[in-house]
């Protein structure tokens, strides 16, 4: 089975390049192909659900040419709209629902099967169907777990979101754009990612202006055109590795990356002791020494990041002292915790609350990803470890880190990829 498989006790050090932004890539390849001209993309990260969101617009019709490693060029002009978007790929990841709304502004009619992803709570889809039923569509969950969404036309509406949602906000956003009249999407999510999306479809002719604040104002217009656009670096892959640096004592500049969308993250590692050193588009993390405890609750932007709330329990983990971590944007989020305290670690969850008192060390252990920032999180645990740990299930890692043990490796870790047990035997011979 394939595993990773990691000696720990390496300070990382060095410097990691970031790549594009999975989960804005998925937002903008499914707003794509809104139009019937070509658009080319730039810095796609490389990664399974990505590949997945390709595969699943080329079996709907759509011509997708690969340019190089990270570009492509997306024609939407032969879709089938009528077809529906059902198929291994669509089940597999959370961002096909984005089709819903993109193909629903399209021609006012989707029919996409219900969204996999990543199991960290219930991820109810409420708010997407109340934004599509208030611009005038009528959305029904059909068997076998399709949902169905038709409008005779698409029409402007002012539009009360219950909770915080990143995707209720792109999906309902993407309908709007070619819906008439104005649109007004209030306690509207902030992430980069939505703001990514909005700067693309305006790229192509769209008129969003808002984003990135609570209300999103969208003025509906008749015709999208072709565009090329170059996606954002990723905030949670910057801040896996800022984590990683930190945990393992190390001296990382992590380049490519916006460092206003890791100020949360700065923060709380500058909380704990650690340096943050910005330049322009890096980020350098320095840990010299034993670091302190701290609380943190997850929260949507600008708040700490639930996707990096793994990240930050690993390292607390190893801190001086209690910390508590409360989560509050998914109610199944510590399903890790388990595997962390097989290495050691001591932690008390209860509810949404995790009570960490900090061990001065981890011990490698044979772990399994639940699901993929925790994956990213073991792995950091077992960078930090004393002694060996293999992780498995980590087709859920692949979802979103391009190359990831090879950039660890880069920085000095000792983390190999094994697909038979021969690799393993060469690697346990090459680290000793
Ligand atoms: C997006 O998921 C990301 N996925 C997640 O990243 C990320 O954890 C999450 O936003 C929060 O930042 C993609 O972008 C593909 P939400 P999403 O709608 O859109 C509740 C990763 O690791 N809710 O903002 O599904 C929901 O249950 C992944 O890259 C409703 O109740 O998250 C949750 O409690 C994992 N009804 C909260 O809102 C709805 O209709 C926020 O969810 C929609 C959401």
């Amino acid at each position: 089975m394939e595993h990773y498989i990691v000696k720990g006790g390496n300070a990382l050090s060095g410097e990691v390049e970031i790549a594009g932004a999975k989960n804005a890539a998925l937002a903008i390849l499914a707003a794509s192909i809104m139009t019937n001209e070509t658009v080319t993309v730039e810095n796609v990260p490389d990664v399974s659900d990505i590949r997945a969101l390709l595969m699943a617009i080329q079996l709907i019709g759509a011509h997708v040419e690969r340019l190089d490693r990270h570009s492509f060029r997306i024609n939407g002009s032969a879709i089938n709209k009528d077809k529906p978007v059902d198929n291994e790929y669509v089940r597999k990841i959370r961002g096909s629902y984005y089709l819903i709304g993109s193909l629903l502004g399209k021609y006012c009619k989707a029919s996409v099967a219900l969204p996999g992803g990543c199991n960290i709570g219930l991820r109810p889809i409420d708010q997407h169907i109340k934004g599509f039923k208030a611009l005038g569509a009528q959305v029904k969950v059909a068997s076998p777990g399709m949902v169905v969404a038709t409008a005779e036309e698409l029409t402007g509406a002012h539009i009360y979101m219950d909770m915080v949602s990143v995707g209720a906000t792109i999906n309902v956003m993407m309908a709007a754009v070619k819906a008439k009249g104005n649109t007004i999407i209030e306690n509207a999510a902030k992430e980069p990612h939505v703001v990514d999306l909005a700067n693309f479809l305006n790229s192509m002719g769209a008129r969003i202006k808002g984003a990135g604040t609570d209300v999103i104002r969208i003025r509906g217009v008749e015709y999208l055109h072709g565009t090329t656009y170059s996606i954002i670096p990723d905030q949670i892959e910057a801040g896996t590795f800022m984590f990683a640096a930190a945990a393992t004592k190390g001296d990382v500049t992590i380049k490519n990356v916006i460092p206003k969308h890791l100020e949360s993250i700065s923060a709380k590692l500058t909380e704990v002791g650690c340096q943050i050193r910005e330049s322009g588009d890096a980020v350098r993390v320095v840990a010299n020494k034993r670091l302190l405890h701290t609380n943190v609750k997850t929260l949507p932007y600008p708040g700490f990041p639930t996707d990096m709330q793994p990240q930050i329990t690993v390292l607390l983990g190893l801190c001086r002292g209690i910390s508590i971590v409360t989560e509050s944007i998914f109610e199944n989020r510590f399903k890790y915790v388990d595997e962390l305290t097989k290495m050691g670690a001591s932690i008390t969850v209860e509810g949404n609350t995790a009570i960490i008192d900090g061990v001065e060390q981890y011990t490698g252990a044979n772990l399994t990803s639940p699901d993929l920032r925790a994956g990213a999180a073991l792995v950091i645990a077992a960078l930090a470890a004393e002694g060996c740990s293999k992780i498995f299930d980590i087709h859920y890692i692949e979802r979103g880190y391009e190359d990831f043990p090879e950039k660890l490796r880069h920085l000095g870790a000792e983390i190999e990829k094994i697909d038979d047990s021969y690799d393993e035997h060469r690697f346990r011979f090459r680290a000793g």
